[in-house]
């Protein structure tokens, strides 16, 4: 039977227009998506927009629109982004539909049924930004008198009426979830936090609102609207079908993974298996988190006028190198900077030089040299089986590393078989071989031929558009994609298209 794979970024808010941080996520998450595909998997990919909630209601109100207009537009502007990201979800959730507010409903009564819901009052600090409720003991205070959040965000008193979460019930099971499941939360810096919040005790959680409206309303309770966060969180089984058990999507939950960034694991790693256990549900097998892009070491910010937009940078730079970019600068769980330089090295002396160029080379003494008729393998030299193994490894290789979401050491490993056929070209120089020995001048470039096989099918999930020009131009039958088809070796003799180069030089705009 087909495995299945169910992975999610999170829902994004829609208080505001797409920035590069959003896309890394999706992106990230996509290479997973796309990665289990071609490893044979059935796969559920969800993403989508977080609608409801007091943020996205003044965003709304400062636009001067209602609400659902306002999250409309700014839905299908997302939606827009992640598609010009090359972002392959197979659903778009937002949280206004009708098949998410029956979910939730659904949700609230079995966590009322099985006693975990009470009625009470809140009275504390809330900050809007964060959507989220902060202790005094961790608040600062601004020059300007103003109390802060952790985040930076600013805090304001509240006080009403609150159903709340009995989320202090909690504490034991979740730490056995995370001691029985060392694998949890990824990497090990954010586990250890968590860990040492979790021990340090949990509160109960307040899940309703009183003083807005634009919410899921709370069953039976006129004037309670959900809590934005357990809205949100839920949405992860929404999209399977929830609650209905029939649901063509329900097998796919347990999620395998939820990819979310540093800021929000917390609520993805507490709240959420909590609200799952009183709900008697499955628990997702991971949450992986990753760290934040700052913009030249800046935080970004609309008053710096920093914000980078992910489809100019496409416009910029290309798709592709946009996707490896980001994958490859900095390790997935820790922050980095994005500048201009840091992209047009990457772009310049890794895609272009280092792989471009490999793959054109190989290509272009074929195509003269032997009309573009591939070559067969000659007898194998301790060089030639020395690089062929290298490659061979790197679907097992790349798929463990994937399996823990190390992307920049996927990369790494590609390229470090990348370099290593550089070095073997370099040294058999094939070009020279033309005069002396064509047999072996064919064997030679046969073996790269096969080692770019390789190396651009498991490159695929991360640049997919490029390397389905370069897998085009290697002869590899569009349906022979997938890491199954490595097995099956190229025919002979057969006569590949005209080489065109796969990663031009970013060359700076001389005005
Ligand atoms: N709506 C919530 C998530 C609900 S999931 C049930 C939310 N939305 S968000 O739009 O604010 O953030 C979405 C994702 O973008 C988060 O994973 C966050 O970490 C990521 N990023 C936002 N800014 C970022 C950077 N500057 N760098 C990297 N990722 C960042 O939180």
């Amino acid at each position: 039977m087909t495995q299945r794979f169910y992975v999610t970024t999170p829902i994004y808010y829609v208080n505001g227009a797409p920035h590069i941080g959003h896309a890394y996520t999706s992106i990230a998450t996509d290479v997973l998506a796309r990665f289990k595909r071609l490893d044979g998997f059935d796969v559920f990919f969800l993403t989508g927009t977080d609608e409801h909630g007091q943020k996205v209601a003044r965003a709304a109100a400062d636009a001067g629109t209602d609400p659902q207009s306002f999250t409309d537009k700014v839905s299908a502007d997302f939606r827009d982004m992640s598609d010009k990201m090359g972002v392959s979800y197979d659903d778009w959730i937002r949280t206004t539909e009708d098949r998410h507010k029956r979910s939730c409903t659904e949700l609230w009564k079995r966590i009322a049924a099985a006693g975990h819901i009470y009625l009470g009052h809140y009275e504390g600090w809330y900050a809007v930004r964060d959507e989220a409720f902060y202790d005094a003991a961790e608040l600062t205070t601004a020059p300007d008198g103003t109390r802060l959040a952790p985040t930076g965000a600013p805090v304001a008193w509240v006080r009403e009426p609150s159903y709340f979460f009995r989320l202090s019930a909690f504490q034991e099971p979740l730490l056995k979830l995370y001691e029985d499941q060392p694998d949890f939360i990824l990497p090990a810096g954010a586990r250890n936090e968590l860990l040492s919040f979790v021990r340090g005790g949990l509160r109960d959680l307040s899940i309703s609102r009183t003083s807005f409206t634009w919410g899921i309303p709370v069953p039976d309770a006129p004037g309670h609207v959900m809590y934005v966060w357990l809205d949100a969180l839920n949405n992860y089984v929404t999209a399977c079908g929830f609650p209905d058990p029939d649901a063509p999507r329900w097998p796919f939950w347990p999620a395998d993974v939820h990819v979310v960034g540093k800021d929000i694991i917390r609520f993805h790693a507490v709240y959420w298996p909590a609200f799952l256990m009183a709900a008697g549900l499955p628990l997702p097998r991971r949450v992986s988190s990753h760290g934040w892009w700052t913009v030249a070491g800046e935080k970004m910010s609309k008053s710096l006028g920093n914000v980078l937009e992910p489809r100019a940078l496409v416009a910029t730079y290309g798709l592709d190198q946009v996707r490896y970019f980001l994958l490859r600068e900095k390790p997935f769980g820790g922050d980095g900077t994005i500048s201009h330089p840091a992209v047009v090295s990457r772009i310049n002396v890794e895609l272009a030089n280092e792989f471009g160029n490999l793959a054109q080379r190989s290509l272009s003494l074929i195509a003269r040299n032997l009309g573009g008729a591939l070559p067969a393998r000659g007898d194998a030299t301790a060089e030639d089986r020395e690089l062929l193994a290298a490659a061979a490894a790197l679907p097992d290789v790349v798929r463990g590393l994937l399996d823990r979401q190390v992307f920049h050491e996927a990369l790494e490993a590609v390229w470090q078989v990348v370099r290593a056929a550089n070095a073997y070209i370099d040294h058999q120089a094939p070009w020279a071989l033309r005069k002396t020995d064509m047999a072996r001048m064919g064997a030679v470039l046969r073996v790269l031929v096969d080692v770019l096989r390789v190396m651009a099918t498991v490159l695929q999930p991360f640049m997919p558009g490029s390397m389905a020009r370069l897998l085009d131009q290697l002869g590899v039958a569009a349906e022979a994609r997938d890491f199954a088809a490595l097995a099956v070796p190229l025919a002979d003799g057969t006569v590949l298209p005209a080489p065109a180069g796969v990663f031009p030089r970013y060359v700076e705009d001389a005005a």
